[in-house]
């Protein structure tokens, strides 16, 4: 198999951990252990007390799977398999595409999901999320007038990394009515899922609501917990499930045991860990809105409406690549820039799930200040 290098995560290994400040990361600040066991409930303590470090069910613990279905209406324990988030991706597109399928794939994209079909032989046709009115959106006549004979699966990652996109309900259920229309599999990356930014506003699991839908859920952002590398695919198609299992035995063949127990103390907190996250996100929204419309000579706020991410405009005068390197070298200040979506608008991601966002705007303001003027 040959596959390009991941450019988003090759940024990241450079800057992750030697830049002194990240303004871009997705996930929402990590939530310390002594938090989460100061939380738990009796049973997880003590799963976690009596915990051995062997092996594990490869489909994932029961009670974690049991745990994981209170998430959705119409899941149950055999519909759902642990997986480290990334490894979801990847599984399910082997599991089920082949050479010469087309897929249709929403664009920017966290860079797998169309990377791994491409180089399983596929051919992709790039659904762009496009500025509409000063709003992200995505045209839904497109994705009908693009599926041909060949079309096996439509991937959709939403709220959107990297622009904060979320369709209305009523877009969401077009998009699912034309892919049972044309019998496609739905890959639904729901990695930001729960995060949306107004009551009311979030859709329903693809997995949970189409019969040939795929979920992808976990706990790395929303939940504050990356490091347990621990997330999960539902599906109602117990064939694909089946296939999915049979993969998983070349790549991981089961999850962490302590992640496992650990996993289940966190979805037993949903409430208290999504609230914070929430209340934290809106916050720094507002600082960024304020910041942007600040310097509105040198940045373009375009709204998220849902997860841990915004994807600002940087003035064409300076080229975002040349801004985001000059800012991580003079100040230490780690950016994104939207060329490692191969995005070629001028854009930049930001994180707004950090509890250090703010002061890292301060120091971003005071290089402004001192130095982006002599770019003119
Ligand atoms: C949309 C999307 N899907 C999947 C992943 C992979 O998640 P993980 O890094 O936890 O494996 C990410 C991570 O950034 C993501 O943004």
């Amino acid at each position: 198999m040959k596959i390009n290098p991941f450019k988003l995560e090759r940024y990241f290994a450079i800057y992750e951990f030697t830049a002194k400040y990240l303004l871009s990361p997705s996930d929402c600040e990590s939530l310390p252990m002594e938090q989460l066991l100061k939380g738990a409930d009796e049973e997880s303590l003590k799963l976690w007390k009596d915990l051995k470090l062997g092996y594990t069910e490869s489909r994932g613990h029961p009670i974690l799977r049991e745990e994981i279905t209170k998430l959705y209406h119409n899941i149950n324990v055999d519909d759902v398999i642990t997986i480290v988030p990334e490894e979801g991706i990847f599984i399910a597109m082997n599991a089920i595409l082949e050479e010469g399928d087309h897929v249709i794939v929403v664009d920017p994209i966290y860079q797998s999901l169309s990377e791994i079909p491409k180089s399983l032989g596929c051919s992709v046709t790039n659904w762009t999320v496009k500025l509409k009115d000063h709003r992200w959106s995505l045209d839904i006549d497109f994705l009908e007038k693009s599926i041909c004979e060949k079309t096996k699966m439509i991937i959709v990652n939403f709220p959107h990394n990297p622009t904060g996109y979320l369709p209305t309900k009523e877009e969401f259920s077009k998009i699912i009515e034309i892919a049972k229309k044309h019998d496609l599999y739905l890959f639904s990356d729901e990695m930001y899922w729960l995060l949306e930014h107004r009551e009311g506003e979030g859709l329903p699991s693809a997995g949970d609501t189409y019969e040939k839908g795929i979920s992808l859920f976990g706990l790395s952002k929303t939940f504050s917990l990356p490091g347990l590398r621990l997330g999960w695919l539902v599906t109602q198609d117990k064939a694909l499930m089946d296939k999915i299992a049979n993969f998983k035995d070349y790549t991981t063949i089961c999850g962490s045991a302590s992640s496992e127990v650990l996993g289940i103390m966190a979805l037993r907190q949903k409430e208290t860990i999504l609230k914070k996250n929430r209340e934290r996100i809106l916050d720094n929204k507002a600082s960024a809105k304020d910041f942007f419309k600040r310097y509105n000579e040198l940045f373009t706020w375009i709204e998220p409406r849902g997860g841990s991410i915004a994807f600002p405009k940087l003035s064409e005068k300076i080229k975002v690549v040349e801004f985001c390197d000059r800012v991580v070298k003079d100040k230490s200040i780690m950016i994104l820039p939207g060329e490692t979506f191969d995005y070629d608008g001028n854009h930049f991601r930001i994180g707004l799930g950090r509890e250090n966002f703010k002061q890292i705007l301060k120091e971003l303001e005071a290089y402004i200040i001192e130095e982006i003027k002599n770019y003119y």
